[in-house]
């Protein structure tokens, strides 16, 4: 499904974001990327829907090497490919509806989408989307109205409109308290468990990281230094990773903590 070989990305400044990486991504996993700040999560991820553009090696998906792509190719990647961001990006003025059913942007055309002409299979793709991360009455609110938890609720159910093969998710939990956070994995993880959608998250805390993963990949220095089952690891190879002991504030802690 994903397959990085030997790729590399060096940043404009001579920074180093990724180093060698090789690694394969199998259809349906659900992979959780950790590492120290710095260490490069955020430039795998970009990488995969060429939000950055690794400068050498080849990374395929679906068996298609996306570092030559243009644009046409690259609207049609980032169709297949949903992104979750840590501050939700979502319209703050349009109402959740119309954030959700944004979603459709890729299969419907600008024009169409810009005189609101939706399909009314999309309207009620979006509807359902809505329910199933248990926010479908919110539909005709402001974006801004919702807290943090409901905002990265309504862009997951975006994602889940766009139907993609993939989805990314970039520190999607760093801005929200820890109850919030477990409940926005748990939905992460159910409807990768659903709808069978290869799904690669980053994480800062290494509880979640372990509570959520089927596999963990550990990244330093852009390259990648662990990879394997969640059920492997350990606070050893957290220490290998980061480099040093691991700290309280490397936890999020349970829910029932708060
Ligand atoms: N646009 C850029 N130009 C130059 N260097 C960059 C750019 N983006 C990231 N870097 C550098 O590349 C390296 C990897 O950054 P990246 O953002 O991928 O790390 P990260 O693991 O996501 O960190 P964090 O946990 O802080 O989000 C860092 O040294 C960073 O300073
Ligand atoms: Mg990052």
């Amino acid at each position: 499904m994903i397959e990085f070989k030997d790729v590399s990305l060096v940043y404009p400044n001579g920074t180093q974001g990724l180093k060698n990486v090789n690694l394969t991504i199998n259809p349906g996993e659900f992979v959780v990327i950790v590492g120290l700040s710095g260490a490069g999560k955020s430039t795998l991820i970009r990488s995969m829907n060429r939000l950055v553009t690794p400068t050498s090696g080849e990374l395929l998906i679906e068996n298609q090497n996306i570092l030559n792509y243009r644009s046409r190719q690259l609207r049609q990647l980032r169709t297949k490919v949903g992104m979750i961001f840590q501050n939700y990006n979502l319209v703050k003025r349009s109402s959740v509806m119309k954030n959700v059913i944004s979603g459709r942007l890729g299969h419907t055309g600008t024009l169409r989408s810009l005189l609101n002409l939706y399909p009314k299979e999309d309207l009620a793709l979006a509807y359902r989307s809505l329910q199933r991360v248990n926010i479908s009455e919110k539909v005709y609110q402001r974006a801004d109205q919702l807290s943090g938890g409901q905002q990265q609720r309504v862009a997951i159910a975006r994602v889940l409109t766009q139907q993609p093969n993939i989805i990314l998710a970039d520190e999607p939990v760093a801005s929200l308290d820890p109850p919030t956070s477990h409940q926005v994995m748990t939905y992460l993880r159910k409807v990768n468990k659903e709808d069978k959608i290869t799904t690669i998250v980053n994480l800062h805390f290494i509880d979640m990281a372990m509570e959520y993963a089927d596999r963990i990949i550990g990244m330093r220095a852009g390259e990648v230094v662990f990879d394997g089952p969640a059920s492997e690891v350990s606070e050893q190879t957290f220490e290998e990773i980061y480099g040093r002991k691991i700290r309280e504030d490397d936890l999020v802690g349970g829910p029932e903590d708060e």
